[in-house]
């Protein structure tokens, strides 16, 4: 039996938690969680998912003070302020595979230390942008391949560029196949605190380009809408219109015909047994690699942090606010 250990059980911790209990396998499953309200939701969510599946035993703890087992898989669902220090005391628990949210880390000395503390344990690691596992985005990806492709765009409003951002340029470089890029946050006009407390938020347009291309452009506007965002992909043959809220996809050719397809993006509840289930059977998952994802966290959050240490104040540690 796996020990399988959740750390951060708040809104995301949670739908991980529930999910768990969709593994195929029998699983121990410890959760880790300081603030009792947050646990105890958690708790009574495990309690009331329902499964017919092998044995789960969940217990929850105030620290990871109180986990004194060997640990084969981490989900670290806390904020990213702070994960490097979780990651270091994880990786001493023996944790050899870990799922680390996004954004990951938020200062380019915490992308480079936790790089080399994960090669220095001999670690596999992967970082949520859960996009790629998308059955559409795999065959879009397919297509592509064979299509060169010049143009991504997001277009849309209150959908978080800063803590987002990063979810893009994960899908861009995933159907690109490509890791290598530059980026300029010289459009973003106005950094706003998030409605998280202790972080921002960013307005404007991001645009950058991946190493011989394609181009692509971030752009996120305030309104006093909901959230809305379209994925534009522009290839000489078609352009894809994905409007992933609506659930709907809009291919048109060079002729003008368009033909509507649907677009479902699963929820987080329905996707970490699943992949905790694919770590337990081949020690790997279809989430992005950590190395290639700190090669894609990197550039954005040099970047993040320049605009935010022009606008604000400098830190020592390089940081800038976003999770
Ligand atoms: N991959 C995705 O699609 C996706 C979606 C939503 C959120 N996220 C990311 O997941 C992370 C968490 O987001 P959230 O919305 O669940 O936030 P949240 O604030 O609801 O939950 C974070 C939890 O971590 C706990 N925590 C903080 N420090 C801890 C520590 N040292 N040990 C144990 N627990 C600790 C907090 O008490 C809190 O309950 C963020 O980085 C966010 O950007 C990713």
């Amino acid at each position: 039996m796996k020990n399988v250990l959740l750390i951060g059980a708040g809104n995301l911790g949670r739908r991980h938690l529930q999910s768990l209990k969709n593994s195929q396998k029998p699983i121990r499953i410890f959760v880790v969680e300081p603030f009792d309200e947050a646990r105890a939701l958690a708790e009574t969510a495990f309690q009331q998912a329902a499964s017919e599946l092998p044995e789960k035993v969940a217990s929850f703890h105030r620290s990871l003070d109180e986990i004194d087992q060997t640990i084969d898989i981490v989900i670290d669902a806390t904020p990213a302020t702070g994960r490097l220090i979780i990651l270091k005391r994880v990786l001493a628990l023996g944790a050899k595979d870990l799922v680390l949210e996004k954004v990951t880390f938020n200062s380019v000395s915490d992308i480079d230390q936790a790089g080399a503390l994960v090669e220095q344990h001999a670690a596999r690691a992967w970082v949520n942008c859960p996009r790629r596992l998308n059955p559409f985005y795999i065959q879009l990806r397919s297509v592509l391949a064979t299509a060169s492709f010049s143009r991504f765009e997001v277009v849309g409003e209150n959908f978080g560029m800063a803590c987002n951002a990063i979810h893009f340029i994960d899908l861009f470089s995933f159907l690109a196949g490509r890791h290598v890029y530059d980026i300029s946050l010289a459009g973003v006009q106005d950094i706003v605190p998030s409605k998280r407390s202790n972080y921002i938020e960013f307005f404007g347009v991001a645009s950058g380009a991946f190493e011989s291309g394609p181009e692509f452009k971030i752009d996120c506007r305030e309104s006093t809408s909901g959230v809305k965002f379209k994925i534009r992909i522009v290839t000489p043959i078609n352009e894809y219109l994905i409007d992933e809220v609506a659930g709907r996809v809009e291919v048109t050719d060079r002729d003008g015909n368009t033909e509507a397809l649907g677009f479902r993006q699963r929820y987080q509840g329905e996707l970490t047994g699943p992949l905790v289930d694919a770590i337990i059977q081949h020690q790997q998952c279809g989430l992005t690699v950590f190395s290639e994802s700190m090669a894609l966290h990197r550039p954005f959050i040099e970047a993040a942090y320049a605009l935010y240490a022009s606008k604000y104040k400098e830190n020592a540690m390089k940081m800038v606010p976003i999770t």
